[in-house]
């Protein structure tokens, strides 16, 4: 296990477009991505991207069956994305709350596309093409943002829907991380 500390927001490296990954099914990135899935699981996060642990490399890791912090969300298959790239189907977006390791304690209600398509690749370089909609799209849409230098917060389209997740949602789990 290596379960690696979460940079939290106002850390340079959160700011910074991360660098493509050029080099597949190296010991370093399935060293990255284990550490990626240990700490992820480690803070109950649904998806976590290499910068939170101060590798500034384009792979982000996401995906559940059932989250505590998430209680109601459909499930995710999870995935290892990496140099993804984003494409939105139409122009529908949706509201909803998100949270981030990086953010621990606070939710904030972020409008995302509600369906795209994303490609990348995998840990061996092999291409991943999904079409996805509802959670699962708000997911990767946070998860790519991490790889761009932005958090939720610059996202947040009403101030007024940002605040603590024990009194937003006081019937969930106590967070300890996020
Ligand atoms: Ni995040």
């Amino acid at each position: 296990m290596a379960i690696k500390p979460v940079l939290k927001m106002g850390h340079p490296l959160l700011r910074q477009q991360a660098a493509a990954v050029t080099e597949f099914n190296t010991d370093e990135l399935h060293q990255l991505i284990a550490d990626l899935f240990d700490t992820m699981r480690a803070t109950g996060g649904v998806g976590i991207a290499a910068p939170q642990i101060g590798v500034s490399l384009q792979v982000v890791i996401f995906g559940f069956e059932r989250s505590d912090r998430y209680p109601h969300a459909e499930p995710v298959p999870e995935t290892v994305l990496i140099n993804p790239i984003l494409t939105p189907l139409g122009t529908e977006r949706e509201a909803g709350w998100e949270g981030c390791l990086s953010v621990p304690g606070l939710r904030g209600n972020v409008e995302r596309y509600r369906q795209l398509h994303y490609s990348g690749q995998d840990a061996y370089g092999q291409q991943i093409d999904r079409q996805v909609s509802g959670f699962h799209a708000r997911v990767v849409q946070h998860e790519v943002d991490h790889l761009l230098g932005i958090l939720y917060p610059q996202r947040l389209h009403d101030l007024s829907l940002f605040g603590f997740n024990d009194s937003l949602f006081p019937e969930l789990p106590a967070e300890t991380a996020g």
